[in-house]
């Protein structure tokens, strides 16, 4: 049908035939000549009609925005160049033009950029957009980069089933119902977690699969509900053996698809500093500001929105220094109260320091009040805090305070440009085992239950398990979390000893992972690894906020697919097909 691609005619073709297929990107009809610029996934080529061609310059005429059209003609030089264009330098002096399709009624125009329902719903058209293009490319290129690099390692791509059982990653799952089976169900894998475990059972050594994982939990513009990992397993490992491969892979594949040199060593933190400096298990680094632990400053104060928590094992105060701060308004600071409120903040105190070398009369605060010049000075002096800054003071439950203070430093971060440029990865290790959960009154596991503890005894980790640290991992890059993984548990009494660490029952731990145990018994080696989420870095890469923009067909935030309408209503007949009774309806 074509002879070229519309992006990438030159100078060489001068003189010569050639015929270009795409669609309508813009178009100029004059009395005497008709300007088309057609777009194909390549790039834009300037289309010339003139009068003197009748019959073409009548289809001309016809034309519209995103018509599909085939052109033959003949490649000429520009009187006069177009430098913002590749091919800005030729244009095609049509011979034939041909209208292979219409597109009437555009839902919008492919140059503005259209509000996200619509994109959805037409997603095909805003894939037609050239930085949707763009963007998606981006994504081929590092999920071909990755494959090379592995399969140039040993590493074995083995499909694992998408029909299965629970495999918990800490989100709710999607059920299939059975239709043989009555009142059965299959679910579908959070991960591929506990294949890529047998498979090191069965003696595969080295697993990859680009693994499509369902996770029915809330959407934000970095979670999808269906997403895709890069999964990893290795055989006879340990944290380092792990962590150097996949650093090197990350490595190679900013460099060949990103044209980017990471560190060549990523910086390590363990999970406790990463929350007592950073207010989060993902820290940017990208942005300097760190909080402060004040608790010793204000252990002594009658104020006790602060003396409280600072008195309490299990609280926390925080001081969040921000430079040049002071000149922030009473209505920004509101703000930010409100902001961080979101996350869980009680109040946000505040410290305007205006003149260091004057104390108490140097600053302006709602709190300085209740604190005295021993206290005052000492929060001051700890923070560093000099004439022109501004002191935040968060406090209250240790979580509750990390939470919003992580937040607020973020956002101050963002707001006032202290952002870096540039890439910084880092490890986040030791995180603990377990996380009490106060609502269900029990502990969970804070990556998934068959990550292995640090320690090996089972007596030990029983008598410790509240403070017990765990063999996972996560990497994390510019305040995204990239890759998560572990070492794993590979004997079966640790894994049962875990599970009744979790409240999972024998029986029930029999029913859920029986196969697991099981395969566990018959001489299962130490193993461990890691995924990464190709979404994630993929948007990283393309520089967009959302994974929605990587990702061809997303759902919306409500988990939607606007341009199939998917979840529908099924009819009765397969419901009774498949012996499910519907309770409720969406009103
Ligand atoms: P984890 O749950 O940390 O680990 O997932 C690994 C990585 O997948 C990405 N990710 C997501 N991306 C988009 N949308 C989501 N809803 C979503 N959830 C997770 C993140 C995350 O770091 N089986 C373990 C891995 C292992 O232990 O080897 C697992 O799934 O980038
Ligand atoms: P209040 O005693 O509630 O009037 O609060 C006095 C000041 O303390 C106000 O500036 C509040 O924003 C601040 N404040 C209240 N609760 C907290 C908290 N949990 N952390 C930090 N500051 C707080």
């Amino acid at each position: 049908m074509r002879t070229h691609h519309c992006g990438l005619i030159d100078e060489s073709l001068v003189g010569q035939t050639v015929t270009l297929c795409g669609w309508v990107n813009t178009l100029r009809l004059q009395s005497h000549v008709a300007f088309v610029d057609l777009r194909d996934h390549e790039g834009l080529a300037q289309v010339v009609v003139e009068r003197d061609n009748a019959p073409a310059f009548a289809v001309a005429g016809e034309l519209g925005y995103e018509y599909c059209v085939r052109v033959t003609g003949t490649i000429r030089k520009r009187l006069s160049a177009n430098d913002k264009l590749k091919t800005g330098t030729v244009e095609l002096l049509a011979d034939t033009v041909e209208i292979l399709n219409a597109a009437r009624d555009l839902p919008f125009a492919l140059h503005e950029s259209p509000n996200e329902d619509l994109r959805m719903t037409y997603r095909y058209l805003d894939l037609r957009r050239p930085e949707m293009q763009a963007m998606m490319r981006k994504r081929i290129r590092l999920v071909q980069a990755l494959r090379r690099y592995l399969d140039a390692r040993g590493f074995q791509d083995i499909e694992t089933p998408i029909l299965t059982k629970a495999t918990p990653e800490g989100a709710r799952d999607y059920l299939v119902p059975s239709r043989v089976h009555a009142g059965q169900f299959y679910a579908l894998p959070q991960s591929p977690q506990l294949f890529k475990q047998i498979l090191m059972v069965a003696g595969f050594d080295r697993y990859y699969q680009i693994a499509r994982c369902f996770r029915d939990e809330d959407l934000r513009a970095d979670r999808q509900p269906e997403f895709t990992q890069l999964d990893l397993e290795f055989a006879f490992v340990e944290e380092q053996d792990v962590q150097d491969f996949v650093e090197e892979l990350i490595r190679h594949v900013f460099k060949e698809v990103q044209g980017v040199e990471l560190d060549a060593v990523f910086p390590r933190m363990t999970w406790a500093e990463a929350m007592r400096r950073f207010g989060s298990d993902k820290p940017d680094l990208r942005i300097a500001l760190e909080l402060v632990d004040i608790a010793v400053a204000v252990k002594g104060v009658e104020f006790k929105v602060f003396a409280e928590p600072a008195n309490d094992p299990a609280g926390r105060v925080a001081a969040l220094r921000v430079p040049g701060g002071a000149s922030l308004s009473r209505k920004e600071i509101d703000g930010l109260a409100e902001y961080v409120a979101r996350y869980g903040a009680k109040g946000l105190a505040w410290i305007k320091v205006d003149d260091r070398a004057k104390g108490r009369e140097g600053v302006s605060s709602p709190v300085a009040k209740f604190l005295d010049d021993a206290a005052l000075e000492a929060v001051l002096a700890a923070t560093g805090a000099q004439s022109g800054d501004i002191v935040f003071v968060g406090a209250g439950k240790w979580k509750a305070v990390t939470d919003f203070m992580g937040a607020l430093r973020l956002k101050v971060g963002k707001d006032r440009g202290l952002v870096e440029a540039g890439w910084k990865p880092l490890w986040v290790t030791d995180f603990p085992m377990f996380e009490y959960d106060e609502e269900g009154q029990r502990y969970v596991a804070l990556h998934h239950p068959f990550t292995a503890p640090k320690v090996d005894d089972i007596a030990d980790l029983k008598a410790n398990a509240a403070t017990a640290v765990s063999r996972g991992y996560d990497m994390v890059l510019n305040g995204n979390e990239i890759g998560g993984g572990s070492i794993r548990i590979h004997r079966p009494e640790m894994q049962s000893a875990v599970f009744e660490l979790l409240g999972i029952g024998a029986e029930e731990a029999e029913a859920k992972f029986g196969f697991l145990l099981k395969a566990l018994k018959f001489g299962a080696p130490p193993h461990g690894g890691l995924a990464f989420g190709i979404d994630r870095i993929a948007a990283l890469m393309a520089g967009t906020e959302s994974i929605r923009d990587v990702i061809a067909f997303p759902k919306t935030t409500s988990a939607q697919d606007l341009m199939t309408d998917a979840p529908s209503p099924v009819g009765e007949a397969q419901l009774k097909e498949l012996h499910v009774v519907v309770a409720a309806t969406k009103a």
